[in-house]
């Protein structure tokens, strides 16, 4: 694999929303983040990727854009956005901006010169189509419920397809006008001295335009229609052109024959989020306890290696701002302790590939449950909602599943100390903070060497170390211990290290046969190391990483 500076990819998500807000209107803001730069140079990151910060009517927290050359005023200025990059950059920290060109708010200029002439130059850049028989043009379900079409006013058949919300027509990439005027917004913040970008619901860029009627999977009449807007043959032509920078596209499951267009030597992006593992949830009944979703867990994390097998670099990372705290998805209650919260980190980050972590993880930040659906604030939830009602759920039921599975749990504002909203606002957050963070906070754990805080931090620096840090770049892959329930192991090797990650989600241990020479423990989550002349004792939950003889 040709070597390049992304390779080296430590990745810190943030979601300025929730971050940091410096001027007491209840909003995170840029100068938020940078009033933590330092924090993140300690933390080991040197990449940052920035959920989106531009100007916006926040129906979907930024990712409706209505002028991508423009900061919202709630999180700053382009002076503040300037600013974050530089200061960043002295701290050997690149910025990635989140580019959400699947969809543009409805309030972007575009689509508003779009609605006045439908059949005019503006109308192009959108998809606008007649509809069927007095419906829809199709039964396309949004992927945030509802139809994926919305008539247009004025017009008595006339519709325009968002398979988000109304708020979020899709931008037609068919239009090469489109395509140039996106790339030179693009280029124009390249200028700015960007690190690169992370690509909204890429796979969604490219739409099957047949535009027939599928069968019913709901009792709403729609059809979730993935197949036709999700990986559509074409994709790769379309985004070759953004290749020298670090681009990371939003990837819904990449399969075998995708991978040489999209992550390969000359693919489209440098790496994908892939979401493979992030739908698992330990509170679905489809696992229920802690091993058995660790199970499958492993064998998608092996089975994704397979797929890219050495072709490219996966995004490896556990949260994001779309999913529940890892915590809470990957360990029932009673398998959750310092132990586990410090294994589970340790489960992926080791794997080829580059790494992502998400603000608060590091501090192992845990979902909120609401007491009922209005303590939510997220559109799209109470389109779960209404539609697990319509499904015939009761109002407990729904909210017990929306409170196990929304990505608003990631949302809540970063707990950074004790004092009143968590040091996040002197005002009123916009969502509420986690009540738990008078005990779980920044400044508690910073105190305290031996929490979770402080393990992320030597987690970082073993795979940033000078003398290993190619062997977990490039070195071969070798799962260990597959066919053993609860162990999650695997070896990384090359000319230079032999290295062994061993982590258990057994809540008594395990003792596995061990023929390794241990030369170094490189991390550990114990004090002890229990191995023997052929055997290795894993405690409750331990996690190794062994550098071993060659
Ligand atoms: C992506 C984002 C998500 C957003 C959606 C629509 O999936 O991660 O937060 O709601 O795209 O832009
Ligand atoms: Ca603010």
């Amino acid at each position: 694999m040709e070597k390049k500076w992304w390779h080296k990819t430590v990745g810190y998500q943030i979601y300025p929303k929730s971050f940091q807000d410096t001027n007491g209107d209840g909003i995170g803001d840029l100068k938020g983040v940078i009033r933590h730069l330092d924090k993140i140079e300690k933390l080991g990151a040197n990449v940052i990727w920035l959920c989106p910060v531009f100007a916006s009517p926040m129906v979907d927290n930024g990712y409706d854009i209505s002028d991508y050359m423009d900061i919202d005023p709630s999180f700053g200025t382009m002076e503040d956005m300037k600013e974050l990059i530089a200061e960043a950059k002295k701290r050997g920290i690149r910025i990635l901006m989140d580019l959400v060109v699947n969809h543009s708010s409805d309030r972007h200029a575009w689509f508003q010169a779009a609605l006045q002439d439908p059949f005019g130059k503006y109308g192009k850049y959108y998809v606008f189509r007649e509809g069927k028989d007095g419906k829809e043009p199709n039964n396309w379900r949004s992927i945030f419920g509802g139809s994926a079409w919305e008539k247009v006013p004025g017009y008595d058949n006339l519709y325009y397809l968002h398979i988000f919300t109304k708020e979020q027509p899709d931008l037609n990439w068919e239009n090469p006008e489109l395509r140039e005027e996106i790339y030179e917004m693009i280029l124009k913040w390249m200028d700015l001295g960007l690190g690169g970008f992370r690509l909204d619901a890429i796979s969604h860029l490219k739409k099957n335009y047949q535009y027939t009627n599928l069968p019913p999977d709901g009792p709403d009449e729609y059809n979730m229609a993935f197949e036709y807007f999700n990986n559509v043959d074409g994709l790769a032509d379309i985004l070759c052109e953004m290749k020298d920078a670090l681009t990371i596209g939003e990837y819904d499951h990449m399969g075998p024959e995708d991978v040489e267009d999209v992550i390969g030597e000359n693919g489209s992006f440098s790496s994908v989020f892939d979401f493979c593992h992030t739908l698992d949830n330990v509170r679905n009944p489809k696992w229920g306890n802690t091993v058995a979703l660790f199970d499958d867990y492993r064998d998608q994390l092996f089975a994704a290696q397979k797929i890219v097998d050495g072709r490219g670099m996966l995004c490896n990372f556990l949260e994001n701002h779309d999913k529940p705290r890892s915590i809470d998805r990957f360990l029932m209650p009673e398998d959750q302790n310092l132990y586990s919260e410090k294994m589970l980190p340790v489960t992926n980050f080791f794997l080829p590939g580059i790494v992502f972590l998400y603000q608060g993880q590091e501090i192992g930040m845990r979902d909120d449950p609401k007491q009922s659906i209005q303590g939510f604030v997220d559109k799209p939830t109470f389109a779960i909602y209404d539609r697990l009602i319509a499904e015939g759920k009761t109002d407990a039921e729904a909210l017990e599943q929306i409170n196990c599975e929304s990505r608003e749990h990631s949302r809540t504002p970063m707990q950074w100390d004790a004092s009143a909203e968590a040091g996040f606002t002197t005002g009123t957050p916009w969502f509420p903070v986690n009540k738990n963070y008078t005990e779980l906070n920044y400044e508690a754990e910073e105190k305290d060497p031996d929490s979770l805080l402080w393990f992320y931090r030597k987690m970082v620096a073993v795979r940033r170390r000078e003398d290993l840090e190619e062997t977990f770049l490039y070195g071969t892959l070798i799962p260990e211990y597959e066919t053993v329930s609860g162990v999650l192991a695997y070896r990384r090797k090359d000319e230079k290290n032999n290295v062994l990650i061993l982590t258990t989600s057994l809540a008594d241990g395990i003792t596995l046969p061990f023929t390794d020479t241990i030369e170094e423990v490189l991390l550990n989550n114990y004090d002890t190391c229990e191995a023997g002349e052929e055997t290795i004792r894993l405690q409750p939950y331990q996690c190794l990483v062994l550098k071993v003889k060659e």
